[in-house]
């Protein structure tokens, strides 16, 4: 199943990272010139192992191959490059196309094989010949044993010479010419165990401000934090939280309150954070509460005992912004998604599947009813699918194309031309 979702800087490739350590690369086609009103669809361009299965023998813990998070680096020639994580590895991949190779090897024939010394009597040049494309992908490094604690984010750095892995207690920083040091920038982690009481759930690095970063926790709290100001990070410059709604009050509570995704707009000025229930987008300049907050899926709020129950509660759903951060896109269960228009405040519930991903299907609302009278189209909140959960979504830096990981699928919508 798909893991995770991250289109390149310019939306032409989006990379995805499954359950089984591959991560395949889908690469938009050019617009053809017969077809104007076709836009390019996006086809395989590579697919690689990244991570394999392990066995950590000290702990006698088995380290899956799953990859947690995938991040694109900036293009500065002609290969990409990506970084991708599994619980406690980070590698970074270089993927490049070949369409030519050198023929005419002095030493060896064409097939490798060593040629004899006593025959070899003139100097030949090698040539490149053409041949098919090839894409290639190639481990360029590898940064491992810095984690004791799951892995679940990382975040390039605008510098583009370092980035950071954040796992449950700790958050380390990397040059990427380093494998075998990087800088402990927050410890959480208490003198005694027993006294933990929050986990660091997700962490990310400010778009432009190379020295800023923020990181939220399962208390749904968030931290932002200056790395100029000293070298740990233990300190915080700003403390967000909202105040608990008194009324509100249950068991479930703090579950539900744990942040699962953490993300700076684009603009830098506004942070957007998801938990169980809802979406809040919070300004960098006010610490004491959200300056939005969106119901994802309010009707679940009955149906919490049996959520807990089957796990479901501790689901991690992500959120992203679009390019021009003025609408939000996030997860929700029966294979339904939302997006929400921050300034027409319109909302919508959106459903990826098959039926919806035929060409030139068009996304119908959807709407889920909790009691009373069910209109037509509507779906009954207990009828909800909950093993069919969208976790994972992304949106195109530029234009308005979606890509949605449903359980087993990837969907790509995108809107119509004209
Ligand atoms: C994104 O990928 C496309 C290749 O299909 C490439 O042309 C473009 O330069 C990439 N953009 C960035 C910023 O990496
Ligand atoms: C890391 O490797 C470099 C080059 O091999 C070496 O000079 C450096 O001392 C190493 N650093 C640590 C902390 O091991
Ligand atoms: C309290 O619950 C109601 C619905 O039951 C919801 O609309 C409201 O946003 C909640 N308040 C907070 C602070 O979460
Ligand atoms: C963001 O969404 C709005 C509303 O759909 C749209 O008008 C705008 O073009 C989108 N921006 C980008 C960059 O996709």
């Amino acid at each position: 199943s798909y893991l995770n979702l991250e289109f390149n800087h310019t939306g032409e490739l989006l990379a995805t990272g499954d359950k089984g350590g591959r991560v395949v690369i889908f690469q938009r086609e050019q617009e053809s010139k017969n077809q104007p009103h076709r836009r390019g669809e996006y086809n395989v361009y590579s697919t690689f192992q990244s991570h394999e299965p392990e066995f950590d023998y000290l702990k006698s813990l088995e380290i899956e191959e799953k990859i947690n998070k995938i991040r694109w680096l900036p293009q500065q020639n002609a290969a990409y490059f990506l970084l991708s994580t599994n619980d406690k590895t980070v590698k970074l991949w270089k993927v490049s196309e070949r369409d030519k190779r050198p023929e005419g090897y002095n030493l060896k024939d064409e097939d490798g094989r060593l040629r004899d010394p006593s025959m070899i009597t003139m100097l030949r040049v090698p040539v490149l010949r053409p041949m098919d494309l090839m894409v290639e992908a190639t481990p360029r490094r590898v940064f491992a044993n810095a984690h004791t604690y799951h892995i679940n984010s990382i975040s390039v750095n605008s510098d583009y010479e370092t980035y950071m892995s954040a796992d449950d207690l700790r958050i380390n920083l990397w040059n990427f010419e380093i494998t075998n040091q990087s800088f402990n920038i927050v410890d959480i982690k208490p003198a005694n165990m027993e006294e933990l009481t929050e986990v660091i759930t997700a962490a990310e690095f400010h778009p432009h401000h190379c020295n800023t970063f923020v990181y939220s926790s399962s208390k749904g709290t968030i931290r932002l934090c200056d790395m100029r100001a000293s070298a740990l990070c233990d300190r915080h410059s700003k403390f967000f939280e909202e105040p608990e709604d008194p009324s509100n009050r249950s068991f479930f509570s703090e579950i539900i309150s744990s942040i699962s995704d953490v993300k700076f707009s684009h603009s830098g000025r506004y942070i957007m954070t998801r938990d169980y229930l809802t979406v809040k987008v919070w300004d960098l300049n006010m610490e004491n509460r959200p300056i939005e907050t969106y119901q994802v899926h309010d009707y679940l709020r009955s149906k919490l005992c049996s959520l807990y129950e089957n796990d479901c509660i501790f689901d991690k759903f992500e959120c992203v912004w679009n390019g021009s951060d003025s609408v939000i896109m996030t997860g929700s269960y029966n294979n339904f998604f939302r997006m929400f228009d921050r300034n027409t405040k319109r909302d919508v519930t959106l459903e990826a599947s098959r039926e919806n991903s035929k060409p030139r299907a068009i996304l119908k609302p959807r709407k889920v009813c909790v009691g009373g009278k069910r209109r037509k189209d509507e779906i009954s909140v207990d009828s909800l699918d909950f093993s069919k959960k969208i976790l994972h979504t992304a949106w195109h830096p530029s234009e308005n194309i979606i890509a949605v990981a449903a359980t087993n699928n990837l969907y790509i919508f995108q809107d119509k031309v004209n």
